[in-house]
């Protein structure tokens, strides 16, 4: 089957082809050997708008409606190209129109949505709506794109149930129990800031760019390697970490990196921060972020009993979260398998959502299936 994979839920222009491959039994996404479906991934084109919003310090609902709505039919026209998909005839190898319907920005998810069902209508396909964070999840199966020319095999990844998952993203921070692929309980969230948005607002208040989390990784490694006495003289709470429960609570966290920088260096705006200080704080923070995280996702596995644990959203694309989660993982006394993102699909992209589609599609009946129409599907809030 192939899949159109439309995302424009917050500031990413995002459409990718994804062809899919059954492995498990019908009606079930993965039969009883833990074979998930496997993807081939044609084209995964994604256009950000990073310079849109710098000015802003965070993603403006309008400014971003405008720009998907500028990009839309470009995305479009370059995932088909690179897909091999750009004759006009071509439409007919399209099979499902996959579209991120919530949870996002309203102006946003409005122009994909609105965007998708016209091509729905016009191409005649059926057409699923996806919760993105479903897509974040589905992340999880996809290679890195697959070129066209090549024939490369396709193997589902083995994944067991139940299953835990973190989803960490720039708008939310979940701990989720899988007992299937669409079947899952949110167990743990954020109470205020998203672990990605502790990212973004601290990265803003030490003066590095938008999106934070990237360059505070990268300058939190040059710190690792010398970990100095500045380091040593910054210690962060870690919020939440030995509290009962699954819930998060990231912005005092950021509130205490702005009293270190105001007390340190006696003002918050634009702080004359000295680049191995700099590099110290973000290595300081990045820990505290991943320390929370890994303890709860673990403590999580633990007492569900989880056969994998997986990782999904923007910040699962950061390498200290990877590799610590991984070696804590490994721990476990259930040895449960340890499953992740590529770097490339973990943030926000369009294969994640035609995968994510994959999954609700095989569970559909066959009548169900037939009349997914373009008039079914709405932005949902
Ligand atoms: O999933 P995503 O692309 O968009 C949302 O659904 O929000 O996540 C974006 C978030 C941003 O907050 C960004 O700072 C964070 O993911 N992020 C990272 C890294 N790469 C992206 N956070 C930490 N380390 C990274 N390497
Ligand atoms: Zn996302």
């Amino acid at each position: 089957m192939t899949i159109l994979g439309i995302e424009t839920s917050c500031d990413d222009t995002a459409i990718a082809v994804v062809e899919a491959h059954s492995t498990g039994s019908a009606g079930s996404p993965q039969g009883s050997s833990g074979q998930a479906p496997a993807f081939r991934v044609l084209s995964n084109v994604v256009s950000g708008q990073v310079e849109t919003h710098a000015a802003f310090g965070g993603v403006v609902p309008t400014l971003a409606a405008r720009e998907h709505a500028k990009n839309f039919a470009p995305v479009l026209l370059r995932a088909l190209y690179e897909a091999g998909l750009s004759s006009p005839e071509d439409d007919k190898k399209i099979d499902l129109i996959a579209v991120t319907t919530h949870p996002g920005l309203m102006p946003s998810l409005l122009v994909g949505v609105h965007a998708a069902r016209a091509l729905a209508w016009q191409m005649e396909k059926p057409i699923i709506g996806i919760n993105h964070l479903e897509g974040h999840l589905a992340a999880n199966l996809l290679p890195e794109i697959t070129r066209k020319d090549t024939n490369v095999k396709t193997k589902g990844h083995e994944i067991l149930f139940p299953a835990v998952a973190l989803i960490v993203s720039g708008g939310h921070t979940q701990l989720v129990v899988m007992r299937d692929w669409l079947e899952y309980e949110v167990i743990g969230e954020t109470r205020d800031d998203a672990a990605g948005e502790a990212f973004d607002k601290v990265a803003k208040l030490i003066g590095l760019p938008f999106p934070g989390g990237p360059p505070i990784s990268q300058l939190a490694a040059k710190s690792q390697g010398t970990r100095n006495k500045i380091q040593d003289t910054i210690k962060l709470p870690r919020p939440m970490m030995n509290k009962e429960g699954y819930d998060f609570s990231f912005s005092g966290l950021k509130t205490a990196v702005l009293y270190f920088v105001r007390d340190t260096y006696g003002t918050v705006e634009n702080p004359d921060i000295p680049e191995d200080a700099k590099a110290a704080l973000c290595a300081e923070f990045q820990q505290a972020v991943v320390d929370v995280l890994v303890a709860k996702t673990v403590r999580a596995a633990k007492e569900h009993g989880a056969k994998t644990v997986m990782l999904g959203g923007g910040v699962a694309a950061n390498s200290e979260l990877r590799r610590q989660l991984g070696d804590a993982v490994a721990t476990l006394p259930q040895s449960p398998i340890y499953q992740l993102p590529t770097a490339a699909m973990a943030v926000d992209n369009g294969a994640m959502i035609a995968a994510a589609a994959y999954l609700r599609w095989q569970q559909m009946t066959e009548p169900d299936q037939a009349a997914t129409t373009w008039q079914d599907v709405a932005v949902q809030l």
